[in-house]
């Protein structure tokens, strides 16, 4: 079901409820907002069924006792300071994958920078035909629609901006945590999954019409409570600390934009070069890749520009590596 935007006069009342941080009589929210106080205890009931927590005590009024913590479009934009990516954000409760929604809208012509973002997937899909699991309740699974009008060759370097930039919005809304990036577009934490990116795109041979970059991050949820693989972990599992899944969609947009807008302007990789080597897993590491039907072994000397791995053959050779499955090497 979609999420529908909460009307202007919920969000006032959720506002002056905010702003007070105690409770506002029905008397001085009707007349603020000129209108009844039996609209006022209509709009109430609104916020409630969106999961708000709101105390409603006799002649003291109403007080916000607990807030949302879902990635819905008002919640959002509360954090979001960008210029056009989340300019229209469309939330749904349950979905079968963000990437498949978004890549219908992108198709009926959304505009760059469409959000969707979702509570729960039945049927998230990972890199290689993999799933991704999507309780509700508990993590981030967004995807982004965008419009970079450039070669399709290019476009394949925006997974490793995607990486990047979850990586910067976690950091900046979760408590410190050994953060580490796995080309093409994961991210660990302790040797466990707790990020990944699926990116696809619609293009002809020379331009592309869109690419929807999907993120899913683990949040606030315990890996086998809530079913994820053995290899998962989260944002909880590693800091003990909820973080809000709006706040962080937020924070990973911001930073997303920040990257993307620097790339564009050259499209190619070689500005964040540093970043990537920061938080680099493979770097410096003997490493097996799984490509379609092969795998090559070699030690792994970063990425280049255009967002190849770059391995180190036996005989001193470097060979660039542009799609696969990266794992350290066991004999390592
Ligand atoms: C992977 O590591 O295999 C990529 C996982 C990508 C999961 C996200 S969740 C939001 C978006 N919608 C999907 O169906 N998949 C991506």
């Amino acid at each position: 079901m979609r999420g529908e935007a909460l009307s202007e006069r919920s969000s006032k009342i959720l506002d002056m409820l905010r702003d007070s941080g105690d409770f506002v009589s029905g008397q001085d929210i009707s007349r603020c907002l000129g209108i009844s106080r039996s609209a006022v205890w209509k709009h109430v009931g609104r916020l409630r069924k969106r999961g708000y927590v709101i105390d409603a005590v006799p002649n003291k009024g109403y007080r916000l006792a607990e807030e949302v913590d879902l990635p819905v479009s008002d919640e959002i934009k509360r954090f979001l300071r960008t210029e056009s990516l989340g300019c229209e954000i469309v939330f749904m409760n349950q979905v079968d994958s963000t990437n498949r929604l978004a890549q219908m809208l992108a198709a009926q012509g959304a505009a760059h920078g469409t959000v969707v973002t979702a509570d729960s997937q039945t049927m998230g899909r990972g890199r290689r035909g993999r799933d991704w699991i999507s309780p509700p309740g508990c993590s981030l699974y967004m995807s982004t629609i965008l419009r970079p009008g450039v070669y399709p060759a290019a476009a394949s370097q925006i997974p490793i901006l995607s990486v990047l930039a979850s990586v910067r919005g976690v950091e900046r809304m979760a408590p410190p945590m050994d953060l580490r990036v796995k080309w093409p577009n994961d991210i660990y934490c302790n040797g466990r999954k707790l990020s990944g990116t699926l990116c696809e795109m619609k293009a002809e041979m020379d331009r592309v019409e869109y690419v929807v970059v999907g993120t899913g991050i683990n949040v606030n949820v315990l890996p086998v409570q809530g079913g994820l693989p053995i290899s998962a972990t989260s944002i909880l599992a590693e800091t003990g600390t909820s973080v809000s899944r709006a706040g962080l969609a937020a924070s990973v947009l911001e930073e997303f934009e920040l990257l993307y807008s620097s790339w564009l302007s050259r499209q190619d990789l070689s500005r964040i070069m540093p970043l990537w080597k920061k938080y680099s897993m493979l770097l410096g590491r003997r490493v097996s890749v799984s490509t379609s039907g092969d795998r090559i072994f070699g030690m792994s000397m970063g990425i280049s520009p255009d967002g190849a791995l770059n391995l180190e053959m036996e005989d001193g050779s470097i060979r660039p590596v542009y799609a696969g499955d990266a794992t350290l090497d066991s004999l390592e």
